[in-house]
């Protein structure tokens, strides 16, 4: 593909991220940090590099936060600059010139296929496709989107991201039932199953949190009833859109990954991201090695 592939990237933030009670009571989820920077801005970061446009934040009332981080800072910018502090600009500034950022609100969290079904009339008339990233699913390194992208471009319809996992752990993700094309690293989707007993998962790929959707998904929307816990799930419509025979592929990505969405695996992105840190990783590396050998 050449020229960009979709010009919106939609990132869902409307949950209650009730895993992190009591912190998100006041502070959303997807504004905690990795570090220093929220995990939001991460995910933003690697749509403007895909090169994505415009940026949809689906929020919820009261979760006004998570865009504020996108908007204009200029007033403490000019603080920081008075002060001589170039570097702290810099960062402050970067959320905010990366993309466009809309919001769209969701009134109810009813579930990540009403997520996205709520950007509808966001996007303009044209756009065929847009992505989806999960602001609590980062995949590393970045660029899967524009693979994912190529895909679309070869074969047209959706097209998911995957991750190979051995078979033992497979029981905690979705699941697709896939088929080989030429590409070792691209399979045709014929469905998912949801957290499968080992020796039943039709696959070792499991699904990640970033997804190239045609715009027939929001008819497919549309047409779900309620799933797994009350809510519209994304992956009940993408079901369906198989079963119509639109062309689905999920693109394996060999890479690592990180779950921001549970306090277990936070603190591991958390940990990963500070050893890696020019200032703080040396310390770290060597407090834990002491903390460790305790
Ligand atoms: P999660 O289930 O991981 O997030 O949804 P959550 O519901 O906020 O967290 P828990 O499970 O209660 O701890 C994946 C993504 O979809 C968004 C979430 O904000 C998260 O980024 N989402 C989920 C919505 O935007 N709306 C919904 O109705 C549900």
């Amino acid at each position: 593909m050449t020229a960009s592939p979709f010009r919106s990237a939609v990132v869902p933030a409307a949950g209650l991220g009730t895993r992190f009670l009591p912190t998100t009571k006041t502070v959303p989820k997807e504004l905690l940090p990795v570090v220093d920077t929220p995990g939001i801005e991460l995910v933003a970061a690697e749509a403007a590099e895909a090169g994505a446009e415009q940026l949809l934040i689906v929020t919820s009332p009261g979760k006004d936060a998570v865009a504020a981080h996108f908007a204009d800072s200029s007033e403490l910018e000019r603080t920081l600059a008075a002060r001589g502090k170039e570097k702290l600009v810099a960062k402050v500034r970067r959320a905010h010139e990366l993309l466009d950022v809309r919001t769209v609100t969701q009134d109810e969290p009813l579930g990540l296929g009403h997520a996205i079904g709520c950007v509808r009339g966001a996007l303009a008339d044209d756009e065929q496709a847009f992505a989806v990233l999960l602001p609590d699913d980062l995949v590393l390194p970045t660029g899967v989107l524009t693979r994912m992208a190529q895909v679309r471009e070869e074969f047209g319809g959706s097209v998911l991201c995957a991750f190979d996992i051995p078979r033992e752990e497979i029981s905690a993700y979705g699941v697709f039932d896939v088929t080989d094309t030429e590409d070792p690293d691209v399979k045709r989707v014929h469905g998912m199953v949801e957290k499968p007993a080992a020796d039943d998962a039709p696959s070792t790929f499991a699904a990640a949190g970033r997804y190239l959707l045609d715009v027939a998904v929001f008819d497919a929307i549309d047409r779900i009833t309620p799933g797994a816990g009350g809510e519209l799930q994304i992956t009940d419509a993408i079901a369906l859109l198989i079963s119509e025979g639109h062309p689905v592929h999920v693109v394996v990505h060999r890479g690592g990954r990180h779950d921001l969405g549970n306090p277990g695996s936070y603190v591991r992105a958390f940990v990963d991201f500070a050893l890696e840190h020019p200032d703080y990783g040396p310390e770290l590396r060597a407090w834990l090695t002491a903390r460790l050998s305790d």
